[in-house]
């Protein structure tokens, strides 16, 4: 594989995860910023930041960046499916990541589904849905954390097993 084929692929990848960080800490912001605690904390105070405290920005750019976190998600794993698959490897640490991914996104979806007036569904069940959605966002954070601290990669190429990917 010549030079420039490495390199093309390498900013690919850069640009996946930049763009993969910056929908995440958006999601995050906006999702706490939905939450009456920016306001509270005098985040929102902080100039620049008065956006925070207002319910509605926060949670349209929450549904903005999940959609852009929806097609990133999906380009992703249609990528490794159809073109990757034999020459990558996912690590364990990518599999609890995807699967945290996955499991903000279903959650999140029923959440956008609990607000439509006729959703229906029965009070438990959002309070639990509202909770797990959280619980993921704080594991999610921690475990990314982790991972870039001790460089833990989401895959790796199969035969060159040494070299992250
Ligand atoms: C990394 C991804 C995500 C993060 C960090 C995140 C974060 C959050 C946080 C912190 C909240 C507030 C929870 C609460 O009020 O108890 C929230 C609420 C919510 N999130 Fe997310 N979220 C993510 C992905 C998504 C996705 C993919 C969707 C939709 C497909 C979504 C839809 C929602 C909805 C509808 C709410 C409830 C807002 C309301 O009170 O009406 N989130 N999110």
């Amino acid at each position: 594989m010549n030079q420039i084929h490495k390199d093309t692929r390498s900013n690919k990848r850069s640009i996946v995860r930049y763009t993969y960080l910056m929908i995440v800490l958006f999601l995050a912001l906006t999702g706490f910023g939905q939450m009456p605690i920016f306001k509270r904390y005098y985040i929102a105070d902080i100039p620049g930041l008065g956006w925070v405290a207002r319910f509605y920005v926060t949670h349209y750019m929450h549904y903005l960046f999940a959609i852009l976190l929806i097609v990133l998600t999906s380009h992703v794993i249609a990528e490794y499916l159809f073109i990757n698959r034999k020459r990558i490897k996912i690590t364990i640490s990518g599999y609890i990541r995807g699967a945290l991914v996955i499991g903000l996104v279903i959650t999140g979806v029923l959440l956008v589904i609990r607000n439509l007036a006729s959703s229906g569904f029965p009070p438990g069940f959002i309070v639990f849905l509202d909770l797990a959605h959280l619980g993921l966002v704080m594991v999610l954070l921690m475990a990314g954390l982790y991972c870039i601290i001790l460089k833990k990669k989401w895959a790796k190429e199969r035969f060159k097993m040494s070299k992250g990917v």
